[in-house]
């Protein structure tokens, strides 16, 4: 485990640091760019732009062997329980590859081959049905996956199958969604690991009565006997599992609705893309380590300089959904302040994840980015080669992405103070060679692994999530006093809010 002495050792770099302009870290070395960047498999890194020198990356490559970071991959992969609190393991890598050993490992790669047998004769039948129109009824976890991932790779859509998605308990999600949908053609899967879900659960009935049943009705869900209590037949309930995380589960069959947008070879391709990045992030070298470099300079922006928010900045419109998705990836799982043991975290954990896509957000937020008094470390993530044919736009859009990252690190002098940009704005960029299944498994699953492992440099459980039970408990002792004016509530502010609402109803 980690001690306060390491955080301060990253704090001693960063002052020294403080003195040294980001421009003249990367203007003075040469090598720097390619010291600083790796390749593995459809992925360019560079962090040649984070503000740290040799002697700070010395320092944080010697957190691996202190915080006992391979040992804790080995863990991951071979279905040890990671997820204390839950006495649990977390075997997402289980889904898309065969990389761990052990019992719980093998079971568990046993038992994702067996669903995705199911899931492909699930899809057969739609395929050999009238469907046109999938519904994916979920939230959190059980949406934001496939979301992403329906939008981010629509050029490999096949066309038969049109995929929307239903999250919202917002009731105008659903009479706006359903208003150009036909039942006749409708299809509806509820994706709800637990089956408990109150979002899921009241879109799920408003999908069952306009459907007129639930003869069109499935689910993805490690609730069967919830699923089937619902109303769902056996046989149309795929399978999850406690041991996949809610927002590490797309590689399961909550990626079906993916799966029917794709066909079953894109989704093997998603998979076959993670495990890639799997085998890279089991077997390298930390120097060598994608997912290692990731998360360390993920610490360093956080611990050592102290920035408390990361921006991630895609340039590509389709992926626009990423930072959404990472943001529940990033936050449910690194959004903690108590240590495995219970004792209060040593150092800050998750900086607010936050985002959009480039253009877009350049003439939106970039101003603060730029000039702001907060420096906001940003990961740029561009696609090298296209997937349309309009260059000269897809020319403009790199220019920008490169522009940007420059601009933000190295500044610009000004003699007049309001045209002056202050530089020293770190930043990382990913570039894939192209959007495919396989690249965007890989971009994912190097996300997945370095939240990972900076769970284990802050000794914190990146699986569970109790600090979101609190509000939902809340919400199930209000909802009666909602209903009814006359029930009694404790909360003065409440009260008087439940006042008004009755009074305008
Ligand atoms: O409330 C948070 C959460 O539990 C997420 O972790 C999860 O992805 C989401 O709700 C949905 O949960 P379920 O798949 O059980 O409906």
């Amino acid at each position: 485990m980690l001690t306060t002495s390491h955080w301060q050792v990253l704090r001693l770099h960063a002052e020294r640091l403080s003195a040294v302009r980001l421009r003249d870290l990367v203007g003075s070395d040469p090598a720097r760019a390619g010291e600083y960047s790796l390749r593995v498999g459809p992925i360019y890194a560079s962090f040649a732009r984070q503000h740290l020198d040799a002697r700070a990356r010395t320092a944080l490559f010697a957190l691996v062997q202190a915080a006992g970071l391979p040992a804790a991959v080995r863990a991951l992969f071979d279905g040890a329980q990671v997820n204390a609190s839950e006495h649990r393991p977390a075997l997402h890598t289980a889904l898309r590859g065969t990389l761990g050993q052990g019992a719980a490992a093998r079971d568990a790669h046993a038992l994702a081959a067996a669903a995705r047998l199911r899931m492909d004769a699930l899809e057969q039948a739609l395929l050999d049905s009238p469907v046109t129109d999938i519904v994916n009824v979920g939230i959190g976890g059980s949406d934001l996956g496939p979301r992403l991932a329906v939008d981010a790779l629509k050029d490999f859509h096949t066309g038969r199958f049109r995929v929307h998605f239903l999250t919202n308990v917002d009731g105008s999600a659903a009479q706006h969604l359903l208003r150009g949908l036909d039942p006749a053609r409708t299809a509806a899967i509820l994706v709800s690991k637990s089956f408990g879900t109150q979002e899921t659960l009241l879109n799920g009935a408003i999908l069952r009565d306009w459907l007129g049943g639930s003869e069109r009705l499935y689910a993805v869900s490690a609730n069967v006997a919830r699923a089937e209590a619902f109303g769902i037949a056996p046989g149309r309930v795929l399978p999850m599992w406690d041991w996949v995380g809610g927002r590490y589960s797309l590689w399961s069959a909550v990626g079906f609705a993916l799966q029917l947008a794709i066909g079953r070879e894109g989704f093997a391709g998603l998979l076959a893309g993670a495990a890639e990045l799997d085998a890279h992030v089991l077997d390298s070298a930390p120097e060598h380590n994608l997912a290692v470099w990731h998360a360390l300079v993920g610490v360093w922006n956080r611990n050592g300089l102290g920035h408390a928010s990361q921006a991630v900045l895609p340039y590509d419109e389709r992926l626009a959904l990423l930072p959404a998705y990472l943001q529940q990836l990033v936050m449910e799982s690194l959004g903690k302040s108590v240590r495995n043991d219970g004792t209060h975290v040593l150092a800050a954990t998750v900086p607010v994840l936050w985002g959009g896509a480039g253009t877009n957000a350049q003439h939106s937020f970039f101003q603060a980015l730029h000039q702001g008094t907060d420096p906001v470390p940003a990961d740029f993530i561009g696609v090298v080669r296209a997937a349309h044919a309009h260059d000269a736009n897809h020319r403009a859009l790199l220019s920008n992405l490169l522009a940007q990252a420059q601009a933000l690190a190295n500044g610009a002098e000004s003699a007049d103070a309001q045209k002056r940009y202050p530089g020293d704005r770190p930043s990382s960029l990913l570039l894939l060679d192209e959007l495919t299944p396989e690249s965007l498994g890989a971009l994912l699953a190097l996300y997945e692994h370095s939240v990972y492992l900076q769970s284990v440099l802050w000794g914190i459980n990146a699986f569970d999530q109790w600090g979101v039970e609190l509000g939902k408990q809340i919400a199930g002792e209000l909802l009666p006093a909602v209903s009814d004016a006359s029930v009694h509530v404790q909360d003065p502010v409440t009260r008087a809010l439940l006042r008004e609402i009755h009074s305008r109803r």
